[in-house]
């Protein structure tokens, strides 16, 4: 199988190849990311060896660029690639727009023209928008999203939906909930407390650090995604989440306990505007279709990478740094 990958130099993008290359010895991965600031080739030293791995810098949007890639024969799509942090969509809505949204249409133009077997969504449950106290997101909710972040991902998953509809692409989407693990970059919640922390500084907490979000673990996503490409009924949508909903300073508070740090670090600060009070993600579809089960629990997850970011605090100060730039020119010269 040729799979092409978008977005695979990013947190979740990265850790799903590396997956993939573990768990598909045979599958031919081509990873195509424009590099912006969220990616980081870093991620993927172990695989850059791999015959089956190689790298295209390229833009989603860029159509040309896409079309090229394709004509290598592809099989597969995973589409990752996204601006994905909702406080900078905030500030500059419109490059979640162009890559979300114009990106995903370009990608899915290349898919119908080639031909595919499968290409999947990777999609968030933030298009849902907010819950109350009660109930949990199914795919039957309705879209009612709150940020230009979670906008953008309806506007792509939108153009998804209208690919299987009217062309009768192969696809699905994906929603899941919030990941955590190695690899995030450190300006989403769970790695900017541990780096903030470690460093004695203060801890932002939006509002009043009551707002729930439903954590997975990454690797439980990626399997998630492994079955969806090899099993999931086309045209369908599947929510994927592990039963995981925990308070923003319930998170902090774990975090700091782990360190050993003080609770004076936090700081309560503005709220974030829009800001979703609860997220809840109800698993039961790709559980009873697919049989995909969570194998990390939270509290032994969360412990694991408080230690993975301990052990690679040169791989974040890199980032904070911004050092890592010139660690691409040093490592790959003109080529990138
Ligand atoms: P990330 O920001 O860490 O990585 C995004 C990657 O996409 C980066 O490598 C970046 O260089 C690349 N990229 C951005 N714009 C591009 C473009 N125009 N062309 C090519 N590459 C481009 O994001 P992440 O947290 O790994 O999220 C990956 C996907 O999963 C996103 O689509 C996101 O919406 C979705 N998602 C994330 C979470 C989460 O908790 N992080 C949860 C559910 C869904
Ligand atoms: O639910 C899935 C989504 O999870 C993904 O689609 C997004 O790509 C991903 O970034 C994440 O979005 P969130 O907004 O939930 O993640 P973030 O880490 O930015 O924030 C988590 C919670 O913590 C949220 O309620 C806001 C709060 N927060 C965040 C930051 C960065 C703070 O209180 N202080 C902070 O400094």
């Amino acid at each position: 199988m040729r799979l092409l990958v978008t977005g695979g130099a990013g947190f979740i993008g990265s850790n799903f190849i590396l997956y993939m290359l573990q768990r598909h010895p045979n599958y031919k991965i081509l990873n195509v990311d424009s590099l912006t600031y969220a990616g980081n080739l870093e991620n993927l030293k172990t695989a850059s060896d791999n015959p089956n791995y190689s790298f295209s810098k390229t833009d989603i949007t860029d159509a040309h660029g896409i079309d090229l890639l394709f004509q290598q024969g592809i099989d597969v799509v995973v589409n990752f690639a996204a601006e994905s942090h909702v406080d900078r969509s905030i500030l500059e809505p419109e490059i979640f727009v162009k890559t979300n949204v114009l990106g995903t249409q370009v990608l899915l133009d290349a898919a119908k023209k080639y031909g595919v077997t499968k290409y999947v969504q990777v999609s968030t449950d933030e298009v849902y928008g907010s819950l109350g106290d009660a109930g949990l997101f199914t795919e039957e909710t309705p879209l009612a999203p709150n940020s230009p972040y979670s906008a953008s991902k309806a506007g792509g998953d939108l153009m998804v939906r209208a690919y299987y509809e009217t062309f009768g692409l192969p696809v699905n989407i994906t929603r899941c909930s919030n990941n955590y693990g190695p690899y995030q970059f450190p300006e989403k919640l769970i790695p900017l407390i541990i780096s903030r922390a470690l460093n004695d500084e203060p801890l932002p907490i939006y509002g009043d650090g009551l707002n729930i979000r439903d954590w997975l673990y990454v690797e439980d996503h990626c399997s998630a995604i492994d079955l969806v490409i090899h099993n999931g009924r086309i045209g369908k949508v599947y929510n994927i989440g592990g039963n995981n909903e925990r308070t923003n300073i319930h998170i902090v508070k774990t975090i700091l306990q782990e360190l050993g740090k003080p609770e004076s670090l936090i700081t309560y600060v503005q709220d974030r505007p829009g800001h979703d009070r609860r997220y809840g993600i109800d698993p039961a579809l790709i559980t009873q279709e697919l049989g995909w089960k969570p194998k990390h629990h939270f509290e032994t997850g969360i412990k694991e990478t408080i230690q993975w970011y301990l052990q690679h605090k040169d791989w974040w100060t890199r980032i904070q740094s911004g050092e890592y730039k010139s660690y691409y020119a040093k490592q790959y010269g003109e080529r990138l």
